[in-house]
Order: C-alpha cells, then structure tokens, then sequence
C-alpha cells in the first residue's frame, strides 16, 4: 500500500479534501471525450427505457441520475444491484452501471443478463478496464485517483458531477459552467468544516437518527443515512419527508434528531414536515441550498446552481465527525468491504 495519509488523520478526510480535485479532473476528463458523452447522450436520448444499475453509494448517485432522466421526461428505471433478477432487458433498452470500482459482482452479474436480453450498455467507472467496464459498449471513466476509505466519499462526489455533465449535454445546456463545481466544493468543505463537526458530535450520541428528502435531495438523505451507519454506527433511516406520516412520525419524541436535506426546490413542503417533526420534540438540522428553512435547531446554509454537488460533502463531513468522535476508525468500518465480490 503506496497510498499516505499526507498529514490527514485518516483516509477518509483526506479524500473529501481531495474532492475538488477529483471532480476538477474528471470533468476536463468529459471535455476532452465530448465526443464519447454526446455519442452516449444519444444512445439514452434514442433507447426505449434507460436502466440504471449500482450497490450501495453507487446506487445512490444511480437514483439520481434516474429521477433527473424521468424529470427530463424519460423512462428510466434505478436498480438496486443485488435486486437486478427483478427486471428483465429488451432490445432497445440502455443500461447505466456506476461503479467506483467496476468490480462489484451483483452489478457485474446484472449487466450480464441485461446484455443477454439484448440491452446495451454504458458503465461509470473510477478503475479503467476494470470487469464492468470490459463487459461495457461505452465506457466512461472518472479521475477520482485511488479512495482508500472504505466508505465512498470523492469518488460519490464525482458520480454525481459525471451524471450532472452527463444531464447537460442530455438538454444541449452549457457544460462550462460545470468547470466552476471544484471551486464550490471546495469553499463547501471550508465553509462547513467547523458545524459539521458540532452536528456530527451531536447525532454520534444518538441511538437514530431520520434523514428526510423530497426530490433530487432525497437520494442525497439516503447517501446521508448510510455513511453515519456505515461508520459511526448509529441507525439512520432515510425517508422521503411526506411519506413520513404514513409511519415513522410515530417514533418521533422529545430529543429525536432529524436531517433535513433541502436542495432548495421543495422548501415550503419540507418546512411542513420540518414543523411536523418539531412538534413532536424533534431535535432539528437542516441542510439548505439556496433557499433557508426556518425553526432547525442548526442550520447549515449553502448557495450552488448544482445543489446535490455541494450537499455530498457535507453529508460525508458530518458522519465523519460522528464517526471520529466515538474513536472509531472511518476508515476500516466492521463487517464492510471497499468492494464485494460475493453475491
Ligand atoms: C461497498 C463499499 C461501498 C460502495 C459499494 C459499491 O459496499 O463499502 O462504499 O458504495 O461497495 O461499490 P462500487 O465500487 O460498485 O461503487
């Protein structure tokens, strides 16, 4: 192992430091292969349905990238890796399998079958000529360099620029404006630094925690629930902010910690779920984009034209910190692998 913490703590810091970086090269990366993305915006524009395929964080970035393509008025289907027995391919159809590693089995084995059925194939990939991108028809490439930490942190942000690049060329929109997104994560991580580290000691006492969405923000809670699982073993349950009356409200009393994600678009309605929670004893924090809530006991308020691009970190900042603060180790959480290869 080559790979030096260079002064960081841990791997995991390290590589949300190393975000700007990531996302910088990987979108000069797209803009030398214009060709290559328009030649895929076309094989999505022209299929019949675009299935997107990915495990864990992965899926993550899939989802949003699959709502963005329904928005967009396409017919778009996210997959959950290890559930791709579930749908069967036709001719015609796209598939998208992001993977950090390009290893992952259960994307690998759904590709495969998808490919037997006659859909055709693009892969996201950090790794080049890893096993997914081989079995791929169009292979794009990230420049994330090498993420050691077992949880994705870069790598998710970068997905997530790939994907936000990828939706522009989609609309025939202006893809310079994505060469400023490193600038802004990088304010981002400054910005947020010092009250994700107060939200992260707080939630890490916490037995659970909600993380709640609507829209494009709410792959972002789900990102946001598995990372503080994932590494500071708190539960964490994502949900969409209006389904939760129908349920999880009920565990909800004095001192219960609630995330809001709010990218801006859906602030009125998160504000009525925001008020639901509170008036039940909800401890309230709010992650805000471009539009700000009111009533959250923190709130952390940030301005982007690319709002899931400046969120990521900040989620991944603040499980950090609750992971750190356990004296737990980010790095090497228990029971998980950097990359399963087992079915
Ligand atoms: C493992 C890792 C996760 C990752 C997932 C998918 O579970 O612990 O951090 O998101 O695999 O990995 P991939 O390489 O396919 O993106």
């Amino acid at each position: 192992e080559t790979a030096t913490k260079e002064g960081y703590p841990h791997f995991m810091i390290k590589e949300i430091h190393e975000s700007p970086k990531a996302v910088k090269d990987t979108i000069e990366g797209f803009i030398s292969e214009i060709d290559l993305i328009k030649e895929v915006a076309d094989e999505i524009k022209n299929a019949n349905r675009i299935i997107v395929i990915g495990a864990g964080t992965s899926y993550h970035a899939g989802l949003y990238f699959s709502l963005q393509l329904q928005r967009l008025g396409y017919t778009s289907i996210p997959i959950i890796a290890s559930e791709y027995y579930n749908l069967k391919a036709k001719k015609g159809d796209i598939a998208l399998a992001i993977s950090q590693s390009g290893e992952t089995i259960d994307v690998l084995q759904g590709i495969r079958k998808m490919k037997n059925e006659g859909a055709k194939i693009i892969s996201l990939t950090n790794v080049i000529e890893s096993a997914i991108a081989r079995e791929s028809d169009y292979k794009l490439y990230m420049k994330a360099g090498p993420e050691i930490g077992v949880a994705a942190t870069k790598t998710f942000t970068t997905q997530l620029a790939s994907l936000l690049f990828l939706t522009e060329v989609l609309q025939g929109g202006n893809i310079n404006k994505l060469e400023k997104l490193h600038q802004e994560i990088r304010d981002t991580i400054t910005k947020v630094e010092g009250i994700t580290k107060r939200i992260g000691e707080k939630l890490s006492k916490k037995a659970n925690i909600y993380y709640l969405g609507r829209g494009l923000s709410l792959p972002l809670a789900m990102e946001g629930a598995l990372k503080i699982k994932e590494i500071a073993y708190v539960h964490a349950e994502a949900y969409p902010a209006g389904e939760s009356k129908h349920g999880p409200i009920s565990l909800v009393e004095k001192g219960f910690p609630v995330v809001i994600i709010n990218d801006g678009e859906l602030t009125d309605l998160l504000q009525n779920n925001l008020m639901e929670m509170k008036a039940r004893g909800a401890e309230i924090y709010t992650v805000s984009v471009n539009k700000k809530m009111k009533d959250s006991d923190i709130e952390i308020y940030l301005e982007s034209e690319f709002p899931a691009i400046v969120i990521s970190p900040v989620i991944q900042l603040i499980a950090y910190y609750a992971s750190v603060s356990k004296g737990y180790d980010p790095d090497k959480p228990r029971n998980l692998a950097k990359t399963v290869t087992v079915e």
